[in-house]
C-alpha cells in the first residue's frame, strides 16, 4: 500500500502539492469514492484512480522504447550536448528514467528506458546472457575469416570477449550477436578485423526487438507482452 499523493506524483503528471489540491477539489477518485484526503493508503497495483473521471495509470514502473538517432548521448543528463531524456516529454522525464546500457553517439537504435532498477541490472549482467543484435555496415568485404574469428576473440588491448556472433549479409553489412556490452565492442571487434564500422544500429535486446513503426527519434511505452517478456528472460 501507498499514499495516493506518491503514486500520482509518481507518474509525473503532479506534484505532490498539485495532487493536494485535485484531492481537495474532489477530482480524484479511488475505486469510485472521491478520495477524502491525498494521505490515504492505496494499492497502486489493483486500485482504480482517476483524476476529473480519467483513469490514471498507476504502474509502478515505467518502460519506453526509444528509437536512439545519431547525435544524442545515451546519459541523463549533460551540460552541453543533448541527450536520450530530452528526447522524451516532461511528464517522462519526471519518472528518473535511466538508459538500460548505452550506445555510442553516432549509434542508432534500440534503447530501453526504465527506471525499474532490478530489471536493468538483470539485463546488463553479462551472467543473465541477454543478447544483442547489431546492424553493421563497414569498410571493407567481410568474409567467413571474420565470421569464424568471432567465436572467440581477444583484443588487443586485453579484452577477451564472450563468444560472439557475425552473420555476414552482403561484402558489407552485417549482423552482430554479443552477450555482455563492452566498451565500443561492436566496433572495437570489428576494426580488430581490419573492417571498421561506418554504421551502427541495434535491432533487439533479449526478447525486445526495435519496433519498425519508430522513426529515429520517436518512442513508445512497452507493451505488457514486451514486459512480460522482459520479466521472463534470464
Ligand atoms: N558496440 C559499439 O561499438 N557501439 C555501440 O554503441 C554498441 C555496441
Amino acid at each position: 500500500m501507498e499514499r495516493l499523493d506518491k503514486i500520482l506524483a509518481g507518474t509525473g503528471r503532479w506534484s505532490r502539492r498539485e495532487v493536494k489540491e485535485l484531492v481537495r477539489q474532489g477530482r480524484v477518485r479511488v475505486d469510485g469514492q472521491t478520495a477524502r484526503t491525498a494521505e490515504e493508503k492505496v494499492d497502486p497495483e489493483a486500485a482504480a484512480i482517476t483524476v476529473d473521471g480519467q483513469p490514471v495509470e498507476t504502474e509502478r514502473f515505467t518502460y519506453v522504447m526509444l528509437h536512439k538517432p545519431a547525435g544524442v548521448l545515451s546519459a541523463t543528463e549533460d551540460s552541453r550536448q543533448q541527450t536520450v531524456l530530452d528526447l522524451l516529454p516532461g511528464e517522462l522525464r519526471r519518472r528518473s528514467l535511466s538508459p538500460v546500457g548505452r550506445l555510442d553517439k553516432d549509434t542508432e537504435g534500440l534503447l530501453l528506458l526504465t527506471n525499474d532498477g532490478a530489471l536493468a541490472h538483470r539485463l546488463l549482467s553479462p551472467k543473465s546472457h541477454v543478447d544483442k543484435v547489431y546492424y553493421a555496415r563497414v569498410e571493407g568485404a567481410l568474409e567467413p575469416a571474420d565470421a569464424a574469428a568471432f567465436a572467440g576473440m581477444s583484443l588487443g588491448d586485453g579484452l577477451e570477449c564472450l563468444p560472439a556472433g557475425l552473420e555476414i549479409l552482403s561484402p558489407g553489412e552485417c549482423l552482430v550477436t554479443l552477450r555482455e556490452g563492452k566498451f565500443h565492442q561492436v566496433k572495437r571487434m570489428l576494426a580488430a578485423r581490419g573492417k571498421p564500422v561506418t554504421y551502427l544500429k541495434r535491432l533487439s535486446m533479449g526478447p525486445l526487438r526495435l519496433d519498425p513503426e519508430l522513426a529515429p527519434g520517436a518512442f513508445r511505452m512497452l507493451t505488457a507482452e514486451e514486459k512480460k517478456a522482459l520479466a521472463d528472460c534470464r
